[in-house]
């Protein structure tokens, strides 16, 4: 069982993806986190984020574990924990160097099936879930809000964090991240046609997980 949540940021795909898996008592595979780990290291180790061939050298030399747990899943990279790292926004606004890169993306995607593989009951968010990495899954959601709810959100995330930042300042950043996941030339971000889209801008956190939990329970229906 995959089901797939793609959309755009802030639009509530982890919250989604987290919840909806604790309610199906399936893993949650968060693909933005593995994008975020390569950049995270990147940053770090001073690559030139320029650099395509440096980039998929680094992603095919580098070990990323996710635990799967719904919500607060761990991550590590190369056995380092870095669950918390990968979230801090110099991170989330250099990230777009990874996920451009083809070669970068090939072996993600490639984790991501092996991940599918092994635990069998799934689900799975990001970008390209439901067009490209799992064609045939049983569902797939796309979810987007308006940006200014979008940004809002994204802007209370972070300051959760300790981060703090206008809203003037994250608006402009969600729109230019959507932008660059919409236009890039691998693996752009866009509905599946089999997806069912869900606009989250007035739904709360209850509403949204209702609505999905509903259409997995009505798809299940249709076909047994
Ligand atoms: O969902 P997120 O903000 O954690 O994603 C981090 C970055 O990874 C962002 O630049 C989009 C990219 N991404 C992607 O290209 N494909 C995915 N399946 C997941 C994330």
């Amino acid at each position: 069982m995959v089901i797939t949540i793609d959309g755009t940021v802030g639009s509530g795909k982890s919250t989604a993806a987290a919840g909806l898996a604790r309610r199906l008592g399936a893993a949650h595979l968060d693909t933005g986190a593995m994008y975020r780990a390569l950049t995270l290291k990147a940053l770090d180790g001073g690559v030139n984020l320029e650099d395509a061939q440096a980039l998929a050298d680094l992603a095919a030399a580098s070990v990323i574990e996710l635990d799967g747990t719904p919500g607060a899943g761990r991550v590590r990279l190369d056995g380092r924990d870095v669950t918390q790292a990968i979230r801090e926004n110099r991170v989330s606004v250099h990230s777009h160097y990874l996920a451009r890169q083809a070669a970068v993306r090939k072996i993600l995607v490639e984790k991501q099936r092996a991940f599918a593989s092994r635990i069998g009951r799934l689900v799975t968010e990001g970008r390209d879930q439901g067009t490209v990495v799992f064609p045939d899954a049983e569902v797939k959601f796309y979810l987007d809000a308006d940006a200014a709810v979008r940004a809002r959100r994204r802007q209370l995330e972070l300051q959760q964090r300790g981060e703090y930042h206008s809203y003037r300042e994250v608006l402009k950043e969600v729109l230019e991240r959507d932008a660059r996941d919409s236009t890039r030339e691998a693996d752009p971000l866009r509905p599946a046609r089999d997806s069912l889209r869900v606009d989250t801008s007035a739904m709360t956190v209850e509403e949204m997980l209702d609505a999905l939990a509903a259409e997995v329970e009505r798809r299940r229906k249709g076909t047994t």
